[in-house]
This record gives C-alpha cells, structure tokens and sequence, in this order.
C-alpha cells in the first residue's frame, strides 16, 4: 500500500524511523524566494488561503526545495474566525486583525456555512494529494480552541493574551460556550480535511504557555479533548499531533488526557522530559527557529543532541515553533542533511 511509505504517518502510528522524518512548521513563507514572489501576486493573504491555485503552489514549493517527508496545507488557524464573520484582515507589518467579539456576539455564534466558506480549502487539500509525491505525508491543521478564542477576543496578536485571560475570569460561562463552539466547528473542519485527502492534522495550540495550572485544564485540555473525540467518532484511524506550546510539565499527562497520537514540543522543552514523553508514543520538534537563523555550529550541535535523545524513539524531526523569515534557506538545506545522514 502506497500510505506505508509515508514516514510521517509511520511514526504517528507508533514506528520508530532512523533517520527520523523531517518537516518543519511554517515551512512555506517569507523565508522562501519563491513564496514572496507567488504572495506578491495574491493580493491579501486571505487570497492567497482561498485561491487553490496559489495555496497549492506555495505548500508544494518547500516539498520541492527540500523533499521533506510531510507537506503543511497552506492556510491559516485565523479562516475561521474569519468563516465566523469576524472581518479578519492581514495587516502588512501588523499582523491579524478581526473584530472584538463579546458575550453577545458569542451567543449569535451560529455554525451555518463555515464548511462552505472553507470549501476552497479542501479542494486545495485534495489537490495537492493527487500532485504531491506519494511517499510524502500530507497534514491538515487548524488552531485550538485557546489559541484561536485569543485572537477572536482581543482582535489581533497580543504579547501575553491578557485580554483572553480577563475575558475569561470575567465572562466564565460566555467563554467556554466560546471554546466548546469552536471546538465543535474545528472538528467539522478537520473531518473534511481528512476527508479531501490529509493523512493526519495537527491542532495547534501556540498559547497554551499563558495559562496557569486550571486554566491549562479547562481552556486548553478540555476543548482539546472535545474536538478529537468528536474527529475520532466519526473518523476512528485519524492521526492527530497536538502541539501546545510553552505547556511545559503540563504536557505530563497531555497525550493522554486530550487523545492526541502524537505530542508537539516548543524549544524550552528539556530534552530528558522529552524522552519520558517518548515512552508514551511519538514526539515532534524541538529545534529552536533562532538556531536555524544562526546557523553553523548552533544550529547543527543542537540537531545531534536532539537525535542522540530522542532518535531511537518514535520522532518526527521539527521546529519548537515555526521557522522565521530571517532564516536563510541555505540554513534549512543543511538541516534536512543533517537530519538524514547516514540515510541510504
Ligand atoms: O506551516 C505552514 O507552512 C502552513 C501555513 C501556516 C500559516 N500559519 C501561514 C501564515 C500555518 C500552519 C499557520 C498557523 C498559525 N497562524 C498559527 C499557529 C502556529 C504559530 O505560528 O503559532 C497562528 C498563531 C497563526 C496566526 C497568524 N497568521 C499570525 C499571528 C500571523 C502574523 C504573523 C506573521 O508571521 O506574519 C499570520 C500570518 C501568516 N500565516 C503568514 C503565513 C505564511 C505570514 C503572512 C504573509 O505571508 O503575508
């Protein structure tokens, strides 16, 4: 069968690979040439999310690059909030933008339309099925219900998601309706892109390091749970990776609280923690992005200790959090090598 040549997903299933697979978050972007040139086309980025054409393009330029092991569906977390009605925009140099919701504004949340709103989505996914290598994993994605709740509050990127946070002390019933709603529209989402041709999804969580011990239970482990369960009783032999980044010793029992398959690490997470996690299942990450801006020495001791640790596990090579545009791509060349020496 075609599928088992695909090492990704070999490792999400429990396999342990030498070398590892390799694919890195936000792996098509500013960093690339060839990204800047297609996004200049686009118009704004949204365009560039709904336009298959061009999403197809952009995803499969990395592949192409570096022939890493998985392919990233090129989108973003904030299409729902925007197939929410929220007015989302991408400002140059200032980041997402939407409009603030509040209590009421939560209450007239209604689901109706968001999978036809996000249909160009999946038929960017099915497309790059049929045009990506076979062997390469294609993953689908979408934000946590945290994660994407803080844009949706406070209205754009804040350094510490303080608005969230007092939303939610203030508002408590108003905010989990908040998360069990988008946890809920999430996993439609993620079924139609199992659906469209995704091997396996991965859930981000980029704020989870903001949330004290209860919080972290109710805010990002509770949703979390809710939008697998709900994926897997439709779709039994999903593969899910759950990052939760800056979670820290909260990702203890993580896996098995929330479900997921395999369990994302940002750079901050020690190493010989990283290895008791192992002995649970499968681990991604954790190369800081910074190492791959420094490049030389930095970047490549790091790359050895992280194999020497967790290279006779089940691992899926990867960032502790996506790659910047400072990155020289010359950098992610001999990443890759690195990471596949030895490999033949
Ligand atoms: O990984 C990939 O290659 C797939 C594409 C992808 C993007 N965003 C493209 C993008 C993925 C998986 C995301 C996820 C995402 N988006 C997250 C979670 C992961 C993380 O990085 O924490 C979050 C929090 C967002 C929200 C978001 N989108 C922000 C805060 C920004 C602005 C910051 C920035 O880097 O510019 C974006 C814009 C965005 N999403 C860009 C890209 C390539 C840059 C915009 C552009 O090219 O004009």
């Amino acid at each position: 069968m075609a599928e088992t040549r695909r090492k990704v997903l070999e490792v999400l299933n429990g396999k342990c690979l030498t070398p590892p697979p390799v694919w890195l978050m936000r792996q098509a972007g500013r960093y690339l040439p060839e990204y800047r040139a297609t996004r200049a086309t686009a118009g704004s980025f949204l365009d560039l999310c709904y336009t298959p054409d061009l999403a197809v393009e952009v995803t499969l330029q990395p592949i192409r690059r570096y022939a890493f092991d998985a392919a990233i569906l090129f989108s973003d977390i904030l299409v729902i909030p925007d197939a929410l009605h929220r007015n989302v925009r991408f400002e140059e140099g200032h980041g997402p933008r939407m409009d603030p919701i509040d209590t009421d504004g939560i209450a007239r949340l209604k689901a109706d339309g968001v999978l036809s709103h996000l249909s160009p989505v999946f038929e960017t996914v099915s497309r790059l099925r049929r045009e990506l290598p076979v062997e390469t994993t294609l993953l689908g994605f979408c934000g946590a219900p945290w994660t994407v709740a803080t844009y949706m509050i406070a209205g754009r990127g804040t350094p510490d998601q303080a608005p969230a946070r007092l939303f939610a002390y203030r508002h408590p019933k108003a905010f989990e309706q908040l998360l069990a709603f988008l946890a809920d529209v999430s996993a439609d989402y993620l079924v139609e892109q199992i659906d469209a041709g995704a091997d396996a999804v991965q859930i981000f969580d980029s704020w989870a390091g903001v949330l004290g011990e209860d919080e972290f239970a109710r805010f990002a482990v509770e949703p979390m749970r809710r939008m697998i369960a709900s994926v897997r009783a439709r779709r039994p032999s999903a593969k899910i990776i759950a990052f939760a980044k800056g979670a820290g010793l909260l990702l203890k029992d993580y896996r098995r609280l929330t479900g997921a398959d395999a369990i994302g690490l940002d750079w901050a997470v020690p190493l010989s923690f990283a290895a008791e996690l192992q002995k649970d299942g499968p681990v991604q990450g954790n190369l800081d992005p910074m190492r791959v801006v420094a490049g030389g020495a930095a970047m490549e001791s790091a790359i050895d200790r992280i194999l020497d640790v967790l290279g006779h596990g089940p691992l899926i090579f990867n960032l502790g959090h996506g790659i910047t545009p400072e990155a020289d791509p010359e950098n992610v060349a001999t990443l890759v090598a690195r990471v596949r020496r030895g490999e033949g």
